[in-house]
């Protein structure tokens, strides 16, 4: 079976609550007149403070799913700051970000606290969007798929077959994060191609052809029709061209 192609707008810290209710009434208004079985999954991903609005305006459109930006693997307690899961399923939130670079690199984010927020996703019945990526130096000095199957192999740890197959991994070089300057696409292909294959030697061949992998870093409208041809590439992690309903609509279009 063909894997669903998902376009998902990771808003990182943008938009206040004006910002982001002019973003999401132009995305409903403009998937309205959108043909929903040609449609990929459309994921936006707000900001906590965010998503209580974000829900209450798409609370009438299957066609629009939500994902938090990141979320705290504990059940609930004293972690100031945090945001638990049962405070996620309140908004109806399905997917969840993780690993993201920018929260591994500015927030010291481990493997390890990956693979527990991968494991408690799981458990609550959420679908994780796990990110890996490499460094330029990391791609100069040709460590590109050895460092990518180490943080796959790690953020994996413990998870079974089952709920691998439903999770959605995002290949983000971080070279290719906000630069404009989006990873070939024949490159991006081939190195999901590759996290594909560990993906099929920790689990099974199965389980490699049904989980999703995005591509993201400096996707735009002028660029995902390419990406979306390749055969590997499931989809786009969207940053700042998920900012504008426009561009977003464009992306959505682009992978129909
Ligand atoms: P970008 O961000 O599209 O702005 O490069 C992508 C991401 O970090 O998810």
């Amino acid at each position: 079976m063909a894997r669903r192609p998902i376009i998902a707008g990771n808003w990182k810290m943008n938009n206040n609550k004006a910002e982001a209710k002019e973003l999401v009434d132009g995305i409903v208004y403009g998937i309205s007149s959108l043909d929903a079985s040609k449609m990929p999954e459309v994921v936006i991903a707000p900001t906590y403070t965010a998503l209580w609005q974000a829900y209450d305006l798409i609370k009438n459109e299957p066609k629009i799913a939500l994902a938090a930006q990141n979320v705290n693997p504990n059940p609930s307690g004293a972690y100031t700051g945090e945001i638990s899961l049962d405070m996620l399923a309140d908004f109806r939130v399905q997917f969840v970000i993780i690993g993201h670079s920018e929260r591994r690199q500015m927030f010291g984010e481990t493997d390890e606290f990956i693979n527990q927020k991968a494991k408690a996703i799981l458990a609550k019945g959420l679908i994780p969007i796990i990110c890996c990526g490499e460094t330029l130096e990391q791609r100069e000095q040709g460590v590109t798929d050895s460092h990518l199957e180490n943080q796959i192999t790690k953020a994996l740890d413990g998870i079974s077959a089952s709920d691998v197959e439903k999770s959605v991994i995002a290949y983000e070089p971080i070279w290719a994060i906000g630069t404009g300057k989006s990873c070939d696409a024949v490159e991006a292909n081939r190195t999901i191609g590759q996290i594909r294959k560990v993906v099929a030697k920790l689990y099974s061949q199965d389980v490699a052809d049904k989980i999703r992998i995005l591509y993201g870093g400096s996707v735009k409208p002028s660029t995902i029709v390419e990406q979306m041809a390749q055969p590997e590439i499931d989809g786009g992690l969207i940053g700042g061209a998920a900012l504008k309903a426009d561009s977003f609509i464009d992306l959505i279009k682009g992978a129909m």
